[in-house]
């Protein structure tokens, strides 16, 4: 009997499949969940520009090398960010969700997928334009360290300032925004005291575990990338690492659409993804 022969297209899901799993096995890192399209579109991209052929050639390495694993992951995972990205939402978080910040002593406010780090600062001067400074710590967490290393530089190209600038002012910024960075050759210095309460660590959110009693947390453009089963996952811990009367943050595209989160949250202004976590949960 002769053997079946497969399609190129199926064999590489299965190396793929393959991949994944002894990633998942060696270094921790779970992408098995990831929405399939993305992460195959992806890895292709990264094995195009390898030294090898296919998945199968490239596996061995993979897993015994982690400078290469480190290389793929950096094809894996989308770094993208702003400084006050869409606007709008920075807006209706000042005018709509700082009020209520404003009567805890001190707050506690999670970035999951803060990517190099734009968002955490965005937050950090709005906060502290709000009379909110010294009453905060952010966490701002990633699955990729090379990013976090470059978010805790706090170091900009300069040339993306302009854009910023204008997302600062649609987001209802109260000073100049070139207060907030030095400018050196072609680069922006953030200012230093935009770093001093925000705290940068690894976090894999498809394998660890929650943070305790959150105030805000921002999980922008970050699910997006992910099955629903692990999008699951991850609003499971949020919602166990907000206090109740929370506020949950997703990107414009990403909302909380089962049953079991529109009965728990409240979507504070509408098409922000700003949500608020009721009282009454159990
Ligand atoms: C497109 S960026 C979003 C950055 C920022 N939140 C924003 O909206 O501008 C997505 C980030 O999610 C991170 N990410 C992907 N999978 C992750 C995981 N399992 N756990 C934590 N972060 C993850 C990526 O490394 C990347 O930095």
């Amino acid at each position: 009997m002769g053997l079946p022969t497969v399609k190129s297209a199926e064999l590489e899901d299965v190396e793929i499949g393959l991949l994944l799993t002894g990633i998942q096995q060696i270094y921790g890192y779970d992408f098995r969940e990831y929405a399939a399209a993305s992460i195959k579109r992806r890895l292709a991209h990264w094995l195009a520009e390898s030294e090898f052929d296919t998945f199968s050639q490239a596996q061995s390495c993979l897993l015994r090398d982690p400078d290469t694993f480190l290389s793929l992951l950096q094809g894996i995972t989308i770094n993208v960010t702003e400084m006050f990205r869409d606007p709008a939402f920075f807006l209706a978080l000042r005018e709509q969700v700082v009020p209520f910040l404003k009567t805890y002593p001190f707050l506690k406010i999670w970035h999951a997928g803060c990517a190099t780090g734009e968002e955490a600062y965005s937050m950090a001067i709005l906060l502290n334009e709000e009379g909110l400074a010294g009453r905060y710590r952010l966490y701002a967490t990633d699955i990729d360290e090379e990013v976090l290393q470059k978010a805790a530089e706090g170091v900009l190209p300069i040339n993306v300032m302009q854009k910023f600038t204008q997302n600062y002012q649609k987001s209802g910024g109260t000073a100049s925004f070139a207060d907030y960075y030095t400018a050196r050759y072609d680069h922006a210095i953030l200012s230093a005291s935009l770093k001093k309460n925000i705290v940068f660590s690894q976090h894999n959110l498809a394998v660890d575990a929650a943070f305790g009693e959150m105030h805000l947390i921002l999980c922008r453009n970050v699910m997006i990338y992910f099955k629903p089963i692990l999008k699951e996952r991850c609003l499971s811990l949020f919602d166990h690492s907000l206090m109740p009367g929370g506020f949950l943050c997703l990107g414009l595209k990403e909302g909380m659409e089962r049953k079991k989160w529109s009965e728990r949250y409240e979507e504070m202004v509408p098409r922000t993804r700003i949500y608020r976590k009721c009282y009454a949960t159990a």
